[in-house]
């Protein structure tokens, strides 16, 4: 792989006890290019503003997908990536959602492996912060006719994070809206595509502006099953059984939240991935059966959410605390991404750097 080192490193503007969430960027990036049929090699060059034409295809379009991925400071000598093949496998259906051709696994993994050890320097050492992972795909030709491009682009860049939410791993609070859907069964919710952020933005300003920290998504046909919230997918811990609105078109299906059931069973919790009414929500939280509710996600870990608000009713968990149910899942899931704890599930993917 080409590898050209940037001349002067930016590693020493960097604040890491301050660190805001996607707003600074390692010195390198990976850059491959698909043309003529076929994705060319990749190679990673200094993180640098792109040229491209005003008539670039995902502009004018959208065709875009992009994934969330990070990289924990196990060691000196060792930074830990997470479920890379889960990734791979993501990136590749939004892809093939999107018409975009996908790249092979190795062209995925190999480089990443490559910026990471390059870049290392750029973990974070702090147990919480981590370096936030971003490959994207977009549509680079210069063509602006209504069909997918035959031109693409697959670059991943890296930003040094702490905590997602302003809250930190304090709980956030949601509400619902009946003005917007976020996806339709058909649609493109599934996929990991640009404009599914970009058309939720709207609706997070209404409920920012309201007081809330993000918009808790129903079905967009009946307006009463719960789906996710806009960066990360929702669990509910009701009884002794945790419940998560089951995939099926409408969801992302979240690699956290592949995490937390399957380490949910591995406890042996009853869990059941199916259709749940915001209804069941409030009648479970007046019986006293709601015990927790969290979000999971990459970038957002997993985040207690401490109140929901719906249609003028408003439900609040323990505002202050953090359920021990969320905790032990963050602290398993943490401990397992920075090498703590024993990663029974090979989830981890080790980068030598040292
Ligand atoms: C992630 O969790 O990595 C995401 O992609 C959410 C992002 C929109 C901040």
């Amino acid at each position: 792989m080409e590898i050209t080192r940037t001349k002067e490193s930016r590693l020493s503007s960097i604040d890491f006890e301050n660190l805001e969430f996607g707003r600074q960027f390692s010195d390198h990036m990976i850059d491959m290019s698909y043309k003529n049929g076929a994705w060319q090699d990749p190679s990673i060059v200094p993180y640098a503003p792109i040229s491209f034409h005003p008539s670039m295809h995902a502009l004018h379009y959208g065709q875009a997908v992009f994934e969330g991925m990070k990289a924990y400071y196990a060691d000196e000598e060792t930074v830990h990536l997470f479920r890379l093949d889960d990734h791979h496998q993501r990136i590749s259906d939004s892809s093939e959602r999107l018409c975009i051709p996908s790249m092979d696994k190795s062209s995925f993994i190999e480089s990443l492996e490559e910026l990471i050890r390059l870049d290392h320097q750029w973990v974070p050492k702090k147990h919480g912060h981590a370096l936030y992972v971003r490959p994207f795909v977009f549509a680079s030709e210069e063509y602006i006719a209504a069909r997918a491009a035959n031109e693409y682009r697959y670059m991943v860049i890296t930003s040094p994070v702490a905590a997602y939410y302003k809250e930190g791993f304090n709980p956030v609070s949601l509400t619902t809206t009946d003005n917007f859907v976020r996806a339709v069964k058909g649609g493109t919710g599934e996929a990991k595509a640009a404009g599914n952020y970009g058309g939720s933005f709207l609706p997070a300003q209404q409920a920012q502006k309201d007081g809330y920290t993000q918009v808790l998504w129903l079905d967009a046909k009946e307006n009463k099953y719960v789906e996710e919230v806009g960066t990360m997918n929702i669990f509910f811990l009701i009884g002794n059984t945790l419940v998560t609105p089951k995939l099926g078109g409408t969801v992302l299906p979240g690699i956290t939240r592949r995490s937390v059931i399957a380490l949910a069973k591995e406890w042996n919790v009853d869990v059941e991935e199916r259709r749940i009414t915001i209804d069941e929500v409030f009648d479970a939280h007046s019986d006293g059966s709601l015990k927790e509710v969290f979000g999971s996600g990459t970038a957002a870990v997993i985040s207690p959410v401490g109140l929901i608000h719906h249609q003028g009713k408003t439900l609040e968990l323990d505002r202050e605390k953090i359920g021990p149910f969320a905790q032990k899942m963050f602290d398993t899931i943490t401990g397992i991404q920075y090498g703590k704890l024993d990663d029974p599930f090979g989830w981890v993917h080790p980068v030598k750097v040292g």
